[in-house]
């Protein structure tokens, strides 16, 4: 199938002022419920990763664990959680960041991967780039490299994806809001 960008924004729901004034929230939920659109956007990930040499898929709670899960079954490789503070059992390590509306912390547990693992960080969206650089530094306190972070939507207006690649991220999207 062949990815046809304006197909898949059409499919991007606009909500304007939510969660909270100002915010022009992208909701992914028309794109999930279409298997068309869910399978165009995770067909291109897969034709872009298919022979890449990374080895684990890092997923962040909670619209990447759609992407994330599905990308590590077709490769075949192993998926890691960066979760939300409080929800991972054992022993974890914990970064503090920034997102549009507010503060948070991203969590992983100590023993996700091994050191020297290259890991795929995936999420919906990048929006100030808060959580893919908490994912990034909690990848690398561990001995991990980021092979690229990836995501649907980027609102570049925001900045993230900017960052991310100014901190040595090399970043995909397949969409963009500006
Ligand atoms: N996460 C952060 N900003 C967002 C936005 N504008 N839409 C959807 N998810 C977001």
């Amino acid at each position: 199938m062949i990815f046809d960008e304006y197909y898949i924004k059409s499919l991007i729901r606009n909500v304007p002022d939510w969660p909270s004034p100002g915010v022009m929230f992208r909701d992914i939920t028309p794109l999930f419920k279409s298997p068309k659109a869910q399978r165009m956007v995770v067909d291109s990930f897969i034709q872009r990763y298919v022979d890449a040499d990374f080895t684990h898929i890092g997923a962040m709670e909670a619209r990447g664990f759609l992407l994330g899960s599905v990308i590590s079954y077709e490769l075949n490789k192993p998926l890691v959680l960066f979760r939300k503070q409080g929800k991972l059992p054992a022993k974890t390590i914990a970064e503090e960041y920034d997102i549009e509306y507010g503060k948070a912390v991203l969590e992983i547990q100590h023993d996700a991967f091994e050191s020297g693992a290259s890991i795929l960080l995936v999420d919906d969206l990048i929006a100030t780039g808060g959580t893919l650089l908490a994912a990034a530094t909690l990848t690398r306190q561990l001995g991990g490299s980021i092979y690229e972070a990836a995501a649907i939507i980027d609102l570049p207006d925001l900045g993230g994806s900017q960052k991310l690649q100014d901190s040595d991220i090399p970043v995909y999207t397949l969409c963009a809001f500006a």
